[in-house]
């Protein structure tokens, strides 16, 4: 029984370091964190990534780096949210690395149905990045709010 309890207390001590490592640190706004990998350089990732957002009427594009990709979001309710993917070159410069960020901008959309996740999803689901090589996508409840109800449209 003791043992149980630490399991789940250091279970819990881990997502949050994860969580307060680069995340977001006002809780009371839904968000969601994915993680990205893809088996080729970060340009032809970023450039996708940029050409999808741009398709979409319902992002608009904030400033873009080589390194970060900002845009908002507004959701069929009026909902904003502020939407990041950071790049990250892998060390042999032939995969890359993607952190995806999405955080409401109001307290209601604590329970959003995975708005945040799907925000992140639908963007490299359109792209087609979901079936390049090497893709793997990386999240869970204590990362993406909602990741378990998540139904995408
Ligand atoms: C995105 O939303 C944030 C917060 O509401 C705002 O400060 C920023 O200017 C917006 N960016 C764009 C590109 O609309
Ligand atoms: C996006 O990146 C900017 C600049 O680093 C940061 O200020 C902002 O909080 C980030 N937004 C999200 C949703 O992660
Ligand atoms: C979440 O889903 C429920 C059930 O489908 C719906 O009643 C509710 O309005 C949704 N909430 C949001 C913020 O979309």
């Amino acid at each position: 029984m003791a043992v149980r309890i630490c399991v789940v207390a250091c279970a819990l001590f881990l997502g949050m370091c994860i969580l307060t490592n680069g995340g977001p640190s006002d809780t009371t706004h839904a968000f969601c964190k994915i993680v990205w990998l893809f088996g080729f350089p970060c340009d032809k990732v970023s450039m996708a990534i940029l050409t999808q957002i741009k398709a979409m009427g319902s992002y608009k594009l904030g400033p873009v780096t080589s390194a970060l990709i900002q845009a908002n979001h507004t959701s069929a309710i009026g909902q904003i949210e502020t939407v990041n993917f950071t790049m990250i070159s892998t060390a042999s410069g032939q995969g890359c690395h993607v952190d995806g960020s999405s955080v409401s901008a109001f307290w209601f959309s604590l329970f959003d149905n995975g708005t945040n996740y799907c925000n992140l999803h639908n963007v490299i689901q359109g792209s087609g990045l979901t079936k390049a090589p090497g893709f793997t996508e990386f999240t869970n409840e204590w990362l993406c709010l909602g990741v378990g109800v998540a139904a995408c449209k």
